[in-house]
Parts: C-alpha cells; sequence; structure tokens
C-alpha cells in the first residue's frame, strides 16, 4: 500500500534554498512589522486604557520574542501565503485517503516555519468537523434537529476559539454512513496543517457544558483519544468499549498511517465482507455482519495493542461524550445545583462578554470540587450523543420511542442554549420549551 518512494516534490533543491532564505528576509520583515505594529498597538492603548495595569495582565510583561508571539497567536495572517514551495505544490499529493501519505510531520512543520504567525498556539489548535448526509433527512424534523444540533456545536467553537468545519458531501462515496468521516478527517488534516487536533463530534452529539474545555494536557503522549474503558475492549471484547462518534486526533503522521489500517476494513476495500465477518467473530456482541468503524476500532486495540495502544488514550473520567438516555434525566437536578451554585457565587453571576466567558468556566472549578465527574456527577455533562436515535433518518433504535429520542434531544439543546442566550441576555424558562425571557439584572441573586 505504501509506495517505496517518497511522495515529496522532485524540486529542485537550490531553488528551495534559495526561496527559503528569501522567506528568512520576509519572516523577519513581518516580525519587525508586527514589532512595530504592537508597539503603536501599545502606545495608542496607553493612551486610552484607563487602568494600564489591566492592559499588563491581558499581556503579560515579557521580552519582545513572547510577546510578539503573544500577538501572533491573537491575530494570524489570513492573507499571508509566501511563494515557498510546500507540500500543497506537491502534484502527487492526494487527499483522498486512497493515496498515504509520508513524511507528514515534516510537511507540517515545513509550512508552520513558513507561516510563523501560526507557530504560536499551534500545538493547542483546534479544529472540530462534524457531518451530515448530501441529502434532505427523512424524517420531516431531522433537518430542523441537525440545524440546532449544528448551532451547538458552532456555539462551543465560539466560545473557545476553534475552527469549525461542517461537511455534507462524500468525500469516498464508497465510504458511506459510519465510515464517511474518515475521508473528511484525513483531508482536513491537510487541510489545515496549523492544527494540531482534529476532533470529530457526530451530527447527534452536543455540548451540554458549555466552559469546559478538552483536558490537552493530558493528551500530550497520545494521539487518538476515544471515549471508553479498557477492561470492556480488552477483557470482554465489546464492541461497546469504546464510542466511534467523537474522537480527537493529532494532525500527524502517526494518525496518517493509522486511518489507513483503520480505513482498510471499509466498504471501498475488496476485504469488505471478509472483515464483516473476521469482526463478527472477534468480538461476539457485534450485532450486525457489516464491518463498522467503532469494532473495526476496538479490533484493532485488542488485536494490535502493541503497535497502536500506547497512543491511543481511553478516556473514561468524564463525558468526552455520554449516553443520552443516561443523561438527560440528570439535567433538572444539574440545573437546580448551579443555580444554587451561582446563588452563592456573586463571580457567577457577574455579567460578562462572551468573548471571555472562559474565565468564568475557571471561576466555576472551585465550586464544582465535589460534584465529580461522569456517570452519576451534578457537573454539567460534557457532551451528549443520541447514539441510536437517528435524528436524520427518523430509523430510532426500536429499543426507545422516537418520543423519547426527540424529547431527550430539545431538552438538552435547550439546556446547552441556555448557557450560550444567557450572555445574550435571556434563557429558556421552561427545557421543553422554545420561548425565551429576559434574565434580570444579577440573577439569581
Ligand atoms: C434529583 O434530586 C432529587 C433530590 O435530591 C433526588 O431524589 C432524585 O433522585 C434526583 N434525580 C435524578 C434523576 O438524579
Amino acid at each position: 500500500m505504501l509506495s517505496p518512494h517518497s511522495s515529496s516534490p522532485s524540486m529542485a533543491k537550490p531553488t528551495l534554498r534559495h526561496r527559503a532564505s528569501a522567506c528568512l528576509a520576509d519572516v523577519f520583515r513581518f516580525l519587525v512589522g508586527s514589532f512595530l505594529a504592537l508597539l503603536l498597538l501599545w502606545t495608542f492603548s496607553s493612551f486610552f486604557t484607563p487602568s494600564p495595569s489591566n492592559f499588563d495582565t491581558l499581556h503579560p510583561p515579557s521580552d519582545f520574542a513572547s510577546s510578539s508571539h503573544n500577538s501572533q497567536n491573537q491575530y494570524p495572517s489570513l492573507a499571508y501565503d509566501p511563494p515557498d514551495i510546500t507540500f500543497y505544490d506537491d502534484p502527487k499529493l492526494s487527499y483522498s485517503i486512497q493515496k498515504p501519505i509520508k513524511n507528514w510531520d515534516e510537511k507540517r512543520r515545513h509550512w508552520l516555519k513558513h507561516h510563523p504567525s501560526f507557530s504560536a498556539g499551534a500545538s493547542e489548535r483546534v479544529l472540530l468537523i462534524t457531518a451530515s448526509q448530501p441529502k434532505p433527512c427523512r424524517n420531516p424534523i431531522g433537518d430542523h434537529l441537525l440545524l440546532r444540533f449544528f448551532k451547538n456545536k458552532v456555539d462551543y467553537c465560539r466560545i473557545h476559539g476553534y475552527d469549525i468545519f461542517y461537511n455534507n458531501a462524500l468525500l469516498q462515496p464508497e465510504m458511506f454512513s459510519y465510515w464517511a468521516k474518515l475521508p473528511v478527517v484525513r483531508a482536513a488534516m491537510i487541510a489545515h496543517p496549523e492544527a494540531e487536533w482534529i476532533w470529530w463530534v457526530d451530527s447527534d452529539a452536543l455540548f451540554t457544558d458549555m466552559e469546559f474545555k478538552l483536558p490537552l494536557d493530558r493528551y500530550k503522549n497520545h494521539n487518538l483519544i476515544v471515549h471508553g474503558w479498557s477492561h470492556l475492549i480488552y477483557e470482554r471484547k465489546s464492541w461497546t468499549g469504546l464510542n466511534a462518534g467523537v474522537f480527537l486526533m493529532r494532525n500527524c503522521q502517526w494518525s496518517m498511517d493509522f486511518m489507513d489500517v483503520w480505513a482498510s476494513m471499509g466498504p471501498q476495500t475488496p476485504n469488505y465482507e471478509k472483515w464483516g465477518q473476521v469482526l463478527k467473530s472477534t468480538i461476539p456482541d457485534k450485532l450486525f455482519p457489516e464491518s463498522d468503524d467503532q469494532t473495526g476500532l476496538v479490533y484493532l486495540l485488542y488485536k494490535e495493542k502493541e503497535k497502536w495502544g500506547n497512543k491511543i488514550y481511553l478516556e473514561g473520567e468524564y463525558y468526552f461524550e455520554g449516553y443520552w438516555e443516561e443523561i438527560v434525566t440528570t439535567f433538572d437536578n444539574i440545573t437546580d445545583k448551579y443555580r444554587e451554585m451561582e446563588r452563592g457565587g456573586q463571580e457567577l453571576r457577574r455579567r460578562h462578554a462572551e468573548k471571555v466567558s472562559e474565565q468564568y468556566g475557571v471561576f466555576r472549578e472551585k465550586y464544582l470540587k465535589e460534584a465529580g465527574n461522569g456517570k452519576g456527577s451534578w457537573r454539567r455533562p460534557f457532551i451528549t450523543h443520541f447514539t441510536g436515535c437517528q435524528p436524520c433518518s427518523g430509523d430510532h433504535n426500536q429499543m426507545y420511542s422516537g418520543g423519547s429520542c426527540w424529547d431527550g434531544m430539545r431538552k438538552a439543546l435547550n439546556f446547552a442554549d441556555n448557557q450560550v442566550l444567557r450572555k445574550y441576555g435571556f434563557v429558556h424558562p421552561d427545557a421543553m420549551d422554545p420561548s425565551v425571557s429576559e434574565v434580570p439584572y444579577d440573577y439569581p441573586a
């Protein structure tokens, strides 16, 4: 599958070197330029900022290098793409998941070097991806639900400064349904060399804690993070030992290689049927005979633990994604708890601009020390996943009534929306009702 030849462009090296040095000069001019701009900004802000100490807390006093990084971090140069040759200029490089890519880490690093305004903060940069089918939903309220699920993700990303990509084309037509995400993640990694993490979130999952942030520090030695439980995978060999509907993948060569292997169980390959049989016989509780991405991932962990396991983090501590039936019944109590918390904490009640919301999430942590995490906790669940509800097709699992799915979604969507609307001065007083009322000043004192 992997070509023995390097896929790097066969470009004339002297040209590259020449361009590289030309580029360094550009970078230098750029740095000087941004330093001057910063100086100007500083001068102006010291005129106009009534309390310079506030300004200092936003820009910790530091030497030139880090303050210029700081400004670059906040203002990546969206209009700057130097002529230097990068992997984008290699005609052999393909975005397709069927064409393996090599030396990706090097290619990404090289691109970042030529786009210095993106290097600061690169290790924490996240791109969220979600998707739905190319056609209208069969469920009459399906498209409306998907719109609200998407709005929720846009809200979360805006609050935390993440980019988001919504896809509704099948990039590899044979990779339908749950397989469709892999080609998108792969293409997004190439389209976004500035992002360290690609965060796949299924269309039927939503953020129910707008403040919680991914503990990226915890994942610094890992490349793929999924919600999962090792005993269910390694002892019970269960296909529900993890959930593949939400995952975080590092934008690196390891991930490229892993996806090649993972995708090789998919419907675009001649081995699809065979993989179905292998998965079904290895993972006893698998429900259906076709090869699917989630069982495939369990299989790879189980069978090739030595090869991949050490870079895959099974997150089980909090609701990296959580099962909706277990969660939706807890919303009312959680709402009460949070109201009580805000009654007792003036700093939490204070009105603020949406842009500075993260600070209030930090404030809240000290009130949540006793809350716990995940099942049985009264902390807001991070991501609620309507597994089995199929909002678009309406073909929900027969285990649930359609009504419980749609009511659960409405409730979860309003629960989340209240956290957002609050910053706009309004709230849904009733979790099942779309109408809103204005939030009184200093509510809920
Ligand atoms: C909500 O809280 C009440 C009172 O503490 C408790 O009796 C009830 O079981 C809780 N409900 C859920 C779903 O946790």
